[in-house]
């Protein structure tokens, strides 16, 4: 079975949130269009998802191990283990759905946190002193972004605007993932949109991404 990792990235409850209401359509139709996929779920506002710091990480994306390991506290060693993991994890994975909404521009700091953690040399990096090389290549994963934000940027500013989709289309692009696709779920907090038209909207959305998916 191939794996969906569905990333959320919201404290709201499901029924209170946009980005993670669209989210749960969209996987539960690409589960339905795709019966040999399994869902796994990571509630960034509810999961451990460790800060990286200079005790954990003596190198560039690189959690300590072996002795260094070993001479770490109870408390360090647990967050290099939970790293490895949310990196073995991710690795697993062949599609990829993050749901969250804009914060200032960008996208809310505990996935930027999670990101830290899973973009480990050797695994998903080969770090050299000339370069660094993307290894996510070994087979085709998808990753779709999720956004929902309170105003709605038209085309032409988008790129102003929509830093976080754009920072995870560069970097997954970059490090290998094969197809990036985006619904954005604009003017939630706007009058004339609002909420429902949003949802109704990128549902639409939902639907073409799917198809070309497939
Ligand atoms: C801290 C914070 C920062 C926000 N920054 C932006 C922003 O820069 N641009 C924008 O259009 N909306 C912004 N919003 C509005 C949210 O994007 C919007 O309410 C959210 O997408 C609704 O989705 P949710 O129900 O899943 O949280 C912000 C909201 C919060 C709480």
């Amino acid at each position: 079975m191939k794996i969906l990792l569905y990333i959320t990235v919201n404290s709201k409850p499901e029924k209170l949130s946009v980005s993670k209401t669209v989210g749960r359509q969209f996987v539960n139709r690409f589960i339905t269009k795709n019966p040999d996929y399994v869902v796994e779920e990571l509630d960034l506002y509810t999961e451990y998802i460790p800060e990286i710091n200079h005790v954990i990480f003596k190198k560039r994306a690189e959690p300590v191990s072996g002795a260094e390991y070993e001479a770490l506290s109870e408390d360090d060693k647990k967050a290099v283990d939970r790293v490895n993991e949310l990196c073995d994890q991710f690795l697993r994975a062949d599609t990829y759905v993050i749901a969250a909404p804009m914060w200032s521009v960008s996208y809310p700091s505990i996935l930027k946190r999670y990101i830290d953690c899973i973009i480990l040399n050797n695994r998903v990096i080969k770090v050299s002193p000339e370069e660094v090389t993307g290894l996510l290549d070994d087979k085709e994963r998808n990753m779709i972004y999720i956004q929902s934000s309170g105003g709605k940027y038209p085309k032409l500013l988008s790129g102003k605007f929509n830093h976080g989709v754009d920072y995870f289309e560069d970097t997954f692009k970059f490090l290998g993932v094969k197809r990036f696709e985006k619904i954005l779920v604009e003017g939630v907090d706007m009058p004339d949109i609002g909420r429902e038209k949003a949802i109704t909207k990128a549902c639409l959305d939902i639907e073409n991404v799917i198809a070309k998916l497939s």
